[in-house]
């Protein structure tokens, strides 16, 4: 590929070379013990500041952000840390420095040798793009492809059914009773389906895609070089449906995406086989990759922060008493979930495209520098009282969505999921509640993306 289909919010707009994925570095280096992510990084590494344990941290539990990050984002600046794949990388955690850093043009996701590249963590997902000389260029016709598939009329357009879709899941857990999973029986269904029904993925290749997902996200990545191979069999699965659509036009992306993109021949300027200017469109032959980007973005994003979010809401007397009497305060309560609940951390890697300077550090080019938005989130300096959840808290400008050039392309979406869901649930339930105490819920601590292994809920059925 040309650039980073291997990451969930990659531009992904290219076939070629494999993703890097984990297991084996070309530089032979041995990588730390990965058992990190959303998870159980942070014990200390040889070249760590005291106390300030290896990237990603490990989140204690789900209903707080790992401890390290309260003291950094306190001392303000960028900090030097050690990663659990044994490389080092500049962390960045305050509000004003994630908003400034992210909307860097000199900070970019492609490396100039991702083979070598410093890592993160040892998963499939969200590793440098290999795409470094064309990937501005590769990201700009990405986006001009992609952004009006997931503009505000379209996400509009599909609310009845979306609400239809939850609704006759939410409706299948009332007919069974209490108590229920709103992780299996719920969110990942409403989140699959959602995504799918807009892409145009037919019934019956879903489970497989969920189950390819569910794979790619674990951490350290069990699949190694074996992912590439899986991810190039989605990708020809959905060129075969690209194909399909060609013949026989329906109403989702997979048809649009067909009919404008660029024919495979058509020479881009910026692609090493150019021969004129490109068109500011995906090539035909770069779809099915770029979807099968779109698709993990879009499935995993909302199945963990639906549940997760409800989980903040339940646990909190003063928010599940006015949903319950207000379930019009649903936006707002998406709003603190985007804000505080953050399955997984939401670390985001980036390499410097150049050397550069930022508030005294020195920053080389190919260095990796990682977002921590869960911790600009709670900034005191922009959120007063910052940890506490808060339905009327305004303005809340959070970046869990990110900032700058690859802020969401679906965050439209996933509010309008998220919002349909809490509505509806405080609606018909408003007696909902935990069925276990919030400190015994099970987080998955093996994943990029994190979330909870379960959501035991209960109510009084009548
Ligand atoms: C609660 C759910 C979601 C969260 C928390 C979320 C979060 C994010 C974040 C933080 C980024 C920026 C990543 C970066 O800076 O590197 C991003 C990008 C992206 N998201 Fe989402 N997202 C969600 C739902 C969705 C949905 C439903 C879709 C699609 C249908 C989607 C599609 C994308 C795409 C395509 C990008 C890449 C944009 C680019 O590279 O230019 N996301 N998302």
């Amino acid at each position: 590929m040309s650039s980073g289909s291997d990451t969930a919010y990659g531009t992904g707009t290219g076939t070629g070379t494999g993703p890097t994925v984990g297991g084996a570095r070309a530089d032979g280096a041995t990588v730390g013990a990965a058992t990190g992510s959303a998870g159980t990084a942070g014990t200390a590494a040889a070249g760590a500041g005291a106390g300030e344990g290896v990237l990603p941290f490990a989140c204690p539990a789900a209903l707080a952000e790992p401890p390290e990050l309260a003291g950094l984002r306190e001392r303000g600046g960028l900090a030097r840390l050690p990663t659990a794949a044994g490389d080092r990388a500049w962390l960045v955690t305050g509000h004003a420095d994630v908003r400034a850093l992210c909307g860097d043009p000199r900070i970019g996701k492609s490396h100039p040798d991702p083979a070598r590249a410093p890592r993160l963590w040892e998963a499939a997902l969200l590793g440098p793009e290999t795409n470094h000389a064309t990937a501005v260029a590769d990201h700009r016709r990405w986006r001009t492809s992609l952004t009006e598939a997931f503009g505000a009329r379209r996400v509009e357009r599909l609310r009845p059914r979306l609400q239809a879709s939850f609704d006759a899941l939410l409706g299948t857990l009332l007919d069974t009773g209490p108590p229920a999973e709103l992780c299996a029986d719920l969110a990942r269904p409403f989140a699959l389906g959602v995504i799918c029904d807009l892409i145009g993925i037919p019934a019956e290749r879903r489970d497989a895609f969920a189950a390819w997902s569910d794979r790619v996200r674990r951490v350290p990545d069990p699949l190694g070089a074996a992912d590439a191979a899986e991810r190039r069999e989605l990708d020809r699965s959905i060129g075969e449906l690209l194909d399909r659509r060609r013949r026989a036009p329906a109403d989702d992306l997979l048809t649009e995406l067909a009919a404008s993109a660029d024919g495979p021949d058509t020479p881009h300027a910026d692609t090493p086989h150019a021969r004129t200017p490109h068109t500011g469109v995906l090539r035909a032959d770069e779809l099915p990759h770029a979807l099968s980007g779109v698709l993990l973005a879009g499935y995993e994003t909302v199945a963990t922060r639906l549940p997760y979010g409800l989980l903040y809401l339940l646990a909190d007397p003063a928010a599940r008493t006015a949903l319950a009497a207000d379930p019009g305060l649903a936006p707002a309560a998406v709003e603190e979930v985007m804000r505080l609940a953050v399955p997984g951390g939401s670390w985001m890697p980036r390499y410097a495209r150049t050397d550069l300077e930022y508030d005294g550090n020195r920053i080389a080019a190919g260095d990796l520098v990682v977002f921590s938005f869960q911790s600009a989130n709670r900034d005191e300096r922009v959120f007063p009282d910052a940890g506490a959840l808060d339905l009327g808290r305004t303005p809340n400008p959070h970046l869990a969505f990110g900032h700058g050039k690859y802020f969401c392309l679906g965050a439209g979406l996933a509010r309008l999921e998220l919002r349909i869901a809490y509505e509806s649930l405080f609606r018909r339930l408003p007696g909902l509640r935990l069925a276990r105490a919030p400190e015994d819920i099970p987080v998955d601590g093996a994943s990029v993306t994190g979330g909870l292994r379960a959501l035991p809920v209960t109510w009084d059925s009548t």
